[in-house]
């Protein structure tokens, strides 16, 4: 019987290549995109427990908080307007990410990424220039489509472009950018935050400009995946390109792999209608469970809405913010770890240590809060080594994260699809996570409010489930072509059904119906 997760090297497919100083410069501009998306998940939480920005655009919360010292800690924060703020942005990325499916299809890689980051430009300009609420939401909503679409493109691009024996080190540095957006944002918060006249939120919010020019620019001098040239007919060119991010001259063989793709997927008019197809039943799963799993982490709490929480386990406002910049500098660092071990120890090796570790640390956060804060959310006089204690589990718990789900929740579904489902799958993935990332951001005060310390626990429960759902039925795909991906599901214990030998994926048909010799 197949192995639950192992691959037996069926082809031993094995493309020559480096990991040449031309793709690892390149891979590190696209992997700037991921600079929007994290500077913006940082932004907000900092910006909404800044004092006047709530006065001006949500004083009912404001004098909520400001005034009703005796209501239950864990609903102080609860309001419905406060959260659309947050999460209109996510259901922006949703609606843009199924567009970009398109536009990364026909018009390239590149040109998503350039869309992306114009939109989010023009969303930070109207953001940090904001005199109603309604620009804040308009803003946010052009800052969404610039994510759907940056979203969209940038992990394809980079899996496409790395050798495959570093992809997943390559992919990374999506994530870490996100990381370090995340970061920033933070340490801005901090600092914008203690501006005399109350404007430093202005700063904060504007300041989602660089990241959206340094994309911007990437976008406009990086070079096309050899793939997406294929696909435009330039052949001679995405050959010699390919020798270029190679760093060798033989390139036959994946060439001829790339231009087989490329054909099996001009064969296909219906992308969306196609990804219904039995045999892409286990790339489905995939871009909807992946997605779901990761937001069901319950990660967002804790990037959104770090200073609340912060400021509701009994830190001031400084000291939350600066706690808020904590465990941002703790998500860069164990994101590094994952690029070091990621094609070393695997995919699969990290989701489970990661689940595990984020496990223990959530049960011990909910005991914390729950022994302190009890059902009526009065924890009276909280002791100093308490809330560090807090404070080191929840550090704990992203670190587990950032070397798991955070990175392979984008790597994982963008390595397994087939060029002819990519960018529809890729588009499913994406919306999958921006719709739970707007769920989670849209009810977590809300859930605060009513499951109180249960909220971790509820988590809890989900990353046990994901855990399980990866030992048995992700396979690994380390160190595997992307091309040669269909191998994986064949000797898979569960999904072999589904995809076999008798069912041939696009590319296989092509091969044997156009044998490519040299091109
Ligand atoms: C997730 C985000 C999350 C971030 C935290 C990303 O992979 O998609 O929702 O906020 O990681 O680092």
């Amino acid at each position: 019987m197949p192995a639950v997760g192992g691959f037996d090297k069926g082809t031993g497919k094995a493309y020559p290549g480096n990991l040449t100083p031309y793709v690892t410069v390149t891979c590190v501009v696209a992997a700037m995109g991921g600079l929007i998306f994290g500077y913006d998940i940082g932004i907000s939480g900092g910006v909404t427990s800044m004092a006047p920005f709530l006065k001006k655009f949500f004083p009912s919360v404001y004098r909520k908080e400001a005034l009703d010292k005796s209501t239950n800690q864990y609903c102080k924060f609860d309001s419905e307007t406060l959260t659309l703020f947050t999460s209109s942005l996510y259901l922006a990325a949703l609606l843009s990410s199924l567009v970009a499916a398109t536009v990364t299809r026909k018009f390239g890689r590149k040109l998503s990424m350039l869309f992306g980051g114009l939109l989010f430009c023009a969303g930070a300009i109207i953001n940090g220039a904001a005199k109603a609420v309604w620009m804040l939401i308009v803003g946010r909503i052009l800052l969404g489509f610039g994510i759907g679409f940056a979203n969209q493109s940038v992990p394809l691009y980079l899996s496409e472009m790395a050798p495959y024996k570093y992809r997943g080190a390559l992919n990374i540095g999506f994530q870490l950018s996100i990381t370090i957006g995340i970061l920033v944002a933070n340490i801005l918060n901090y600092f914008f935050a203690k501006i005399k006249g109350g404007w430093g939120w202005r700063l904060s919010l504007g300041g989602a400009v660089v990241p959206a020019l340094i994309i911007t620019v990437g976008s406009l001098v990086l070079p096309d995946t050899p793939n997406s040239m294929i696909e435009r007919g330039q052949h001679e060119g995405a050959k010699t390109k390919l020798r270029r991010i190679r760093g060798v001259d033989d390139v036959e063989e994946e060439f001829n792999d790339l231009v087989v793709a490329s054909e099996a997927s001009k064969l296909v008019e219906h992308p969306w209608r196609n990804l219904l197809q039995r045999k892409y039943r286990p790339h489905l799963t995939m871009a909807i469970l992946i997605p779901f799993f990761q937001q069901l982490t319950g990660i967002n709490v804790i990037m959104f809405y770090a200073p609340v929480l912060f400021k509701t386990i009994g830190f001031a406002d400084d000291a939350s913010l600066m706690s808020a910049v904590i465990t941002g500098g703790v998500n860069v660092l164990a994101t590094i770890v994952s690029i070091y071990g990621v094609d070393k120890w695997g995919r699969r090796f990290l989701f489970l240590e990661g689940g595990t570790q984020m496990l223990i640390c959530q049960v011990i956060v909910a005991t914390c809060i729950g022994v302190k804060f009890g059902v009526d959310g009065e924890p009276g006089a909280l002791p100093k080594w308490y809330a560090i204690v807090v404070v080191l589990f929840i550090c704990v718990y992203v670190s587990g994260f950032a070397w798991s789900w955070g990175p392979l929740g984008w790597l994982v579904p963008s390595e397994i699809f087939p060029l002819e489902i990519r960018s529809a799958a890729q588009s499913v993935n994406v919306s999958v996570n921006m719709f739970f990332t707007f769920i989670i951001a849209q009810i977590f005060l809300n859930m605060l409010c009513h499951m109180k310390f249960g909220l971790f626990l509820f988590f809890a429960f989900f990353v046990v489930v994901m855990s399980f759902f990866i030992y048995f039925f992700l396979p690994e795909t380390k160190g595997i072509p992307i091309e040669e991906m269909a191998e994986v599901w064949k000797s898979h214990w569960f999904w072999s059904r589904y995809v076999n030998d008798g069912s041939y994926s696009g590319v296989e048909l092509v091969k044997e119906n156009y044998p490519v010799k040299n091109v």
